[in-house]
């Protein structure tokens, strides 16, 4: 199996009512640990690296690693720049075998959000490679980028068609609540997402995919054991596993997912560093950050994203 663009993916979880999840990597472990998931359940892959992460990693590294999971588990996997932010980043993603980019213009004005979409978009088509395009701002924090809520916006359903057919994107993130980061919530406020404006898209772009960032449940389980080991998480709260559900059987058919991640693997850490003071050696920590990776991405894959025994 060699790398694949998420088309196909796309086009069989649309029809089938389900969503390919979007992992971001940024080591063996990660990689190790979300594949063997998706190995064991046969579910198509979406991995997707971030500047931050090319920056840790080294492009070359993370490509290396992919292909070698790709080896292993003969999965169709498709390889994604998250949050690209310039031509040249997306150049140089393609240029070095990713199959998919995302280009962020969602802090430009709309004609300038167009206007660099399509030029990446070009580039793209022509070496065979899908873009993802993002209309709307979601709040949080990614790598050194801050987004205030009051800097953030909902999707306008009105632009959407426009913006499709004037940049040829492949897909489209929206903005219709979720955020990036732990923090997705005011504290004691009831999680909400706008499904009209999803419904809304959906019925302006029938057919075609849509994409949600931010899409952590910042499972509680792992914020307790993270502050039972010495951690100070207050009020951490994510998107509800069942609005997720409800996304992926509409035009949802891309789900973000990075903290919890973050969150299985330090949890995991932090436990076993507490419960073992004397050890030392990487390995011993590492081999359960990666199984409750692959932990946590089963459950996704089974009872989330519903991409099991799709691939
Ligand atoms: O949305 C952003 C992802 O969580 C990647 O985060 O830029 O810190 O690698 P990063
Ligand atoms: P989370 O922070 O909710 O995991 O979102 C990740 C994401 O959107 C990556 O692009
Ligand atoms: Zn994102």
């Amino acid at each position: 199996m060699a790398i694949v663009t998420s088309k196909e993916m796309f086009e069989r979880a649309y029809q089938g009512g389900y969503a390919i999840g979007a992992f971001n990597v940024n080591n063996m472990e990660i990689i190790q640990g979300i594949t063997e998931a998706a190995k064991e359940l046969n579910s198509p892959l979406i991995l997707q690296v971030s500047a931050g992460a090319r920056k840790y990693a080294n492009h070359t590294y993370l490509m290396k690693l992919i292909e070698a999971a790709i080896i292993e588990t003969n999965l169709p996997i498709c390889v994604h720049l998250d949050h690209g932010d310039s031509f040249e980043l997306c150049k140089s993603c393609i240029d070095g075998g990713f199959s998919s980019v995302m280009i962020d213009g969602s802090h430009l004005s709309y004609d300038e959000n167009v206007k660099l979409t399509r030029q990446v978009v070009e580039y793209a088509h022509d070496h065979g490679v899908v873009v993802e395009g993002e209309l709307g701002r979601l709040a949080g924090i990614e790598d050194a980028v801050n987004v205030s809520d009051k800097d953030a916006s909902y999707t306008d359903p009105d632009q959407v068609q426009d913006f499709v057919s004037r940049t040829g994107v492949d897909s489209l993130a929206i903005a219709i609540g979720t955020s990036h980061g732990a923090y997705k919530f005011k504290p004691g406020s009831k999680p909400q997402l706008r499904f009209d404006i999803l419904e809304e898209v959906e019925k302006r772009l029938p057919g075609f995919p849509i994409v949600l960032h931010g899409a952590s449940s910042v499972i509680p389980e792992f914020v307790e054991i993270i502050n039972q080991y010495g951690g100070k998480m207050p009020d951490a709260i994510g998107i509800p596993e069942h609005m997720l559900r409800q996304a992926a059987k509409m035009a949802v058919c891309k789900i973000n997912i990075d903290s919890d991640l973050r969150l299985a693997m330090t949890a995991s850490i932090r436990k076993y560093m507490a419960e073992n003071p004397s050890h030392f050696d990487p390995r011993q920590y590492l081999k359960p950050a990666r199984d409750a990776i692959k932990k946590m991405v089963e459950h996704k894959i089974s009872n989330v994203l519903g991409s099991d025994g799709k691939a």
